[in-house]
């Protein structure tokens, strides 16, 4: 039986991208990390000077920037205008200026619309996609076979973010809430779980409970 679209949505600090990247290997199916397109688009954004809050400006850069992704799940490279951007869009620059960007609404329609066409490739080529992002269960593809809604304690959250990227406890936690508080109240689709989403607290878990969890979800699902 194949896979189809697997969603994974949630706030950042999750383990989200690691455990959809190797739930993904495991189940043989392709990777998009939704994310790394707002990331990009936002990097595009800066690198034209232009102010994150200008919601025409913001649209016009996107409009123009080339954002291309791999859907490999071993192989993970993003490219703005074919150069590889892969660290830079990781950077505290990118990170403090995506909110912004991804809440202007043409921005979304844009970056889902080239979503959905990879979604649809990869179901046609190797049947099955993980998905990872804030508003897959709800907008991108509310059809999803499984939708798997990851939450933690803010706490947790800002502890694996401040370990992967060597930053300060506090700011980290005070960064996580903030976009958090941002990615939520956005009037096009904010973060939040689809009504048929299931919620996985991985508080508790370690990364291999946490994708233990999951390949049960994918077994059982109908
Ligand atoms: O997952 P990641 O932390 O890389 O996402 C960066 C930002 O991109 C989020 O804080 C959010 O503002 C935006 N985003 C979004 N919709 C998605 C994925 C990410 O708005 N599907």
């Amino acid at each position: 039986e194949l896979l189809g679209v697997v969603a994974l949505d949630g706030p950042s600090g999750t383990g989200k991208s690691t455990v959809a990247r190797r739930l993904a290997g495991s189940l043989g199916a392709a990777y998009l990390d939704t994310g790394a397109m707002y990331r990009a688009a936002t990097l595009a954004v800066l690198r034209a000077q232009v102010d994150p809050t200008d919601a025409a400006a913001v649209t016009e850069v996107v409009q123009r920037a080339r954002i291309g992704l791999s859907t490999d799940p071993g192989a993970q490279a993003t490219t703005v205008d074919g150069a590889d951007v892969s660290a830079e869009i990781r950077g505290q620059e990118v990170t403090t200026a995506v909110s912004p960007v991804s809440a202007v609404p043409q921005v979304r329609a844009q970056l889902v619309a080239e979503q959905r066409r990879i979604i649809t490739e990869a179901l046609d080529t190797v049947g099955g996609i993980v998905v990872e992002g804030r508003d897959i269960g709800t907008t991108v593809a509310p059809d999803a076979a499984l939708k798997v809604y990851l939450t933690a304690s803010a706490e947790a959250r800002a502890q694996r973010r401040s370990r992967q990227d060597s930053t300060d406890l506090s700011a980290t936690l005070a960064s996580v809430q903030r976009r958090d508080a941002y990615d939520s109240s956005r009037a096009t689709s904010p973060l939040r779980p689809a009504e048929d989403a299931v919620e996985l607290d991985t508080t508790e878990l370690d990364l291999a409970g946490v994708q233990a969890e999951l390949l049960a979800m994918v077994s059982e699902r109908d």
